[in-house]
């Protein structure tokens, strides 16, 4: 399963991109400057002791990719789908974005759609395999390669296939998932990351996530 990471430069794709790759996927970082995602790979790799991380401009990553990610700061959202529509036709598109207020991280901008991840599909169409998670995953923990990923991952989609595929991408890179129903089940999950940033900040902590505990899987 091929991944690419559009913004995989930044802080929460980077970390993505290292936890993917540690499992064997093989991913490639994009950008919209091909010659920094080439650098951001050559530390992905260092890091790993690999080479099997990639670095191209986004709309390259998003053609080699079957599973995209979409890791950019929620005002570049709807732009950056805009403008790979056609690479991501067909693809199955993973959006990590939380619609923050860039002025301050503890509150949430609720997008007219109801969530970032409804306002993926209103860009791309009601046909897309659009999957909205690890939204409360933070970027800080991700990079810790030597300590699990405490926080647990929440998946929305309307597409039962995709969903399952992310399910078992996000299992095999060791993090724990659920499925929390439809894409409009984002709305619950994308205001979960401005409460953690919050308690994080009150706690001087960088690293508190989210779990779940007393529901068994049946
Ligand atoms: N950071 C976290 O802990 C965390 C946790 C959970 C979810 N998230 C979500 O993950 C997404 C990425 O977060 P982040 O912290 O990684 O953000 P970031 O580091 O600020 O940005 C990620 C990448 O997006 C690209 N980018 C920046 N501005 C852009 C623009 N105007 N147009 C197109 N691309 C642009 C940049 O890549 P290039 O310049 O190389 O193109 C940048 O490296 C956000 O939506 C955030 O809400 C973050």
């Amino acid at each position: 399963m091929r991944i690419a990471i559009i913004g995989g430069t930044g802080e929460e794709g980077f970390g993505l991109g290292l936890r993917l790759a540690r499992a064997e996927f093989p991913v490639t970082i994009g950008s919209r400057d091909p010659a920094r995602a080439q650098v951001s790979a050559t530390q992905a790799n260092e890091l790993l002791g690999t080479n099997a991380v990639q670095g191209m401009g986004n709309a390259a990553a998003a053609r080699w990719g079957e599973v995209v990610i979409i890791s950019v700061p929620y005002s570049a959202h709807v732009a950056t789908l805009q403008g790979l529509a056609q690479e991501l036709a067909g693809k199955l598109v993973l959006d990590v974005v939380v619609p923050l207020d860039p002025n301050n991280p503890r509150r949430l901008l609720p997008p007219a759609a109801g969530s970032a991840a409804e306002e993926a599909r209103a860009v791309l169409g009601p046909t897309a395999r659009i999957v909205a998670g690890f939204q409360n995953i933070s970027a800080h923990a991700l990079r810790k390669l030597d300590t699990p990923v405490e926080s647990e991952v929440f998946l929305s989609s309307d597409d039962q296939e995709a969903k399952a595929v992310v399910m078992d991408l996000a299992q095999r890179a060791g993090f724990t998932a659920w499925d929390v129903g439809e894409l409009e089940s984002a709305r619950l999950v994308e205001p979960l990351t401005p409460l953690m940033i919050s308690l994080n900040i009150r706690y001087k902590s960088r690293r508190g996530g989210l779990r779940v505990t007393g529901i068994k899987r049946g």
